[in-house]
């Protein structure tokens, strides 16, 4: 009997069939993956054993007991556990309680805080090896720590079934290395686990079979074991997955972004960074490497203690992100939900729309000409929408995110600085991106790149920084690094025989 049997599930939004007869299985003990295209219907899948969404037809069944409708109680109570895509901790409760949101640790009546704080350090330092300063809020923590604290709160209700929505994506190397070794243990100790990932060497590493999703029906059931990533990835996207990394040469001219000795206190020291034109660098860093904070720094969205950015040789003033992008920076945070898009706004609108009135001297004209940008972007990055008129809020996680990219990505900036551009993308649309990238610098834009995905990083950049402890501890040619040559740099495991930024600029 399997753990958990979803047969038949149907699913419509208004004009959208998210599910079309969606089955999946997953066997007790082991661990199962779901992947597919953006909007797929994967959360969708997700929501509805959760008891958020209400499927048309269709039924669940866990541990052979079927349901056709679940309450989110219900499912508590059986003992499945997620961890969704959203990340949905209060901001401004502390760790401890977020932990124990809803389960509070109490002594007598009293919700008992210090035995909370104490007990979220334990959990934290025992299954992460995370120490998070006493009592932190949780709008204080990155959000690789939130999503940690996310997983962390699922682990402690001790469930049967645990489901994973991308848990990943805001997690660097090394945490990832961490969050699929505990997966598997968790296997081991026989809980049954779905696992929903964009990365597809996840998946392959830890998955003992796959169920491949497309518009929102299952096309097949894989296992890794016997099947390749990029076997899996035609089954996501049914066509040929071209080169990952597209990649022109490009000329490299002036320095565009010079950041000189910028520092902040307890975050990073001394940085200095050279973007030219027509090239992009990567940064990269664990968390806590100060790398987070430098691009806060960038974004305008915490100011440095000393040191300076300049802009083509002309100084900037970063006190707010709003500055920021009219000293002429083109931003893509990471936070994008709450920070990158307006959800109510619909996607052409957030396509098109001037950021913050800096477009507003193009007029009317170039507005109907960015309009039309903006279809194409649409149809290049595949965002997946009931047309270019629907509200952002009701596309997937993963076509969020490419609106968030494409709004930028169809201006004509001289510098972007990117935040993970292709987290929760998936492996069709992250060409889409990186060709993009491509296109931007073949047209004289300097892109800096945030990212802990080292293979990607290596993919699309010319250069790469990796920052540990707050300080640039090595930096590297991406022709001639790999991976684990990045990781031992950034867990300080090496410090790193790097080329000094003046031997790059004469290669
Ligand atoms: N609340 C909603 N209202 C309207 N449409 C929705 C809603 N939620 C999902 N959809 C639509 O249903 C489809 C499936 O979305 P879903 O979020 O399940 O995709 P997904 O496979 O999880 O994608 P991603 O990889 O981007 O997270 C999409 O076309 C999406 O736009
Ligand atoms: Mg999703």
């Amino acid at each position: 009997m399997p753990a958990l049997h979803l047969q038949h599930l149907h699913k419509r939004f208004g004009a959208t069939l998210a599910l079309d007869d969606a089955s999946l299985k997953v066997e007790r003990g082991s661990i199962h993956g779901l992947v597919g295209e953006n909007g797929a219907g994967k959360s969708t899948l997700i929501k509805i054993l959760a008891g958020i969404h209400k499927a048309d037809a269709g039924q669940v069944s866990i541990d052979g007991q079927s349901y056709g409708a679940l309450s989110p109680r219900q499912v508590d109570a059986l003992g499945v556990q997620f961890i969704h895509q959203e990340r949905l901790l209060p901001a401004s409760f502390t760790v401890g309680e977020a932990l124990f949101f809803g389960h509070e640790l109490r002594r007598g009546p009293f919700v008992d805080r210090r035995r909370q704080q104490r007990e979220a350090e334990r959990l934290l330092a025992e299954y992460f090896d995370l120490r998070l300063p006493a009592g932190a809020l949780v709008s204080e923590l990155s959000s690789a720590e939130r999503q940690v604290l996310q997983i962390t709160r699922a682990l402690i209700r001790q469930p049967k079934i645990l489901v994973f929505d991308e848990p990943s994506v805001a997690l660097v190397k090394r945490e990832v290395d961490q969050l699929l070794r505990i997966v598997k243990r968790l296997r081991d100790q026989g809980l049954s686990i779905l696992y929903i990932s964009h990365y597809l060497q996840e998946i392959d590493s830890l998955c003992d079979e796959v169920t491949v999703l497309r518009n929102g029906r299952d096309v097949a059931v894989v296992q890794p074991r016997h099947t390749s990533s990029a076997e899996i990835a035609r089954l996501m996207v049914n066509r040929e997955v071209q080169e990952m990394y597209p990649k022109a040469k490009v000329a490299l001219g002036a320095p565009l972004l010079q950041v000189r000795g910028l520092s902040l206190a307890r975050r990073y020291r001394q940085i200095d960074l050279d973007v030219r034109r027509g090239e992009i660098v990567g940064l990269t860093g664990l968390v806590g490497s100060g790398a987070k904070e430098l691009f806060k720094t960038l974004f305008g969205v915490e100011r440095a203690d000393s040191g300076s950015v300049h802009l083509d040789g002309r100084l900037l003033r970063l006190r707010s992100p709003g500055q920021a992008i009219a000293e002429g920076l083109a931003l893509v945070p990471e936070e994008r939900r709450s920070q990158g898009i307006s959800p109510v706004l619909s996607v052409l609108e957030n396509l098109t729309l001037a950021g913050l009135g800096r477009f507003s001297r193009w007029g009317l004209l170039s507005r109907r000409k960015e309009q039309a940008e903006s279809l194409r972007l649409i149809d290049e990055l595949a965002i997946k929408a009931p047309g270019p008129q629907a509200a952002v809020s009701q596309l997937s996680g993963g076509n969020q995110q490419k609106v968030a990219l494409g709004k930028w990505l169809s201006r004509r900036s001289a510098v972007y600085l990117l935040d993970e551009p292709c987290v929760g993308v998936d492996v069709g649309a992250k060409v889409e991106i990186y060709r993009l990238i491509g296109r931007l610098v073949e047209e004289g834009a300097a892109v800096l790149v945030l990212s802990s995905d080292l293979p990607e990083l290596l993919g699309i950049s010319d250069r790469i920084l990796v920052l540990h402890r707050g300080e640039v501890a090595g930096e590297f040619r991406a022709g001639e690094a790999d991976s684990d040559q990045l990781l031992a740099c950034a867990t300080g495991a090496v410090v790193a025989a790097a080329l000094s930024a003046r031997e790059v600029e004469h290669a």
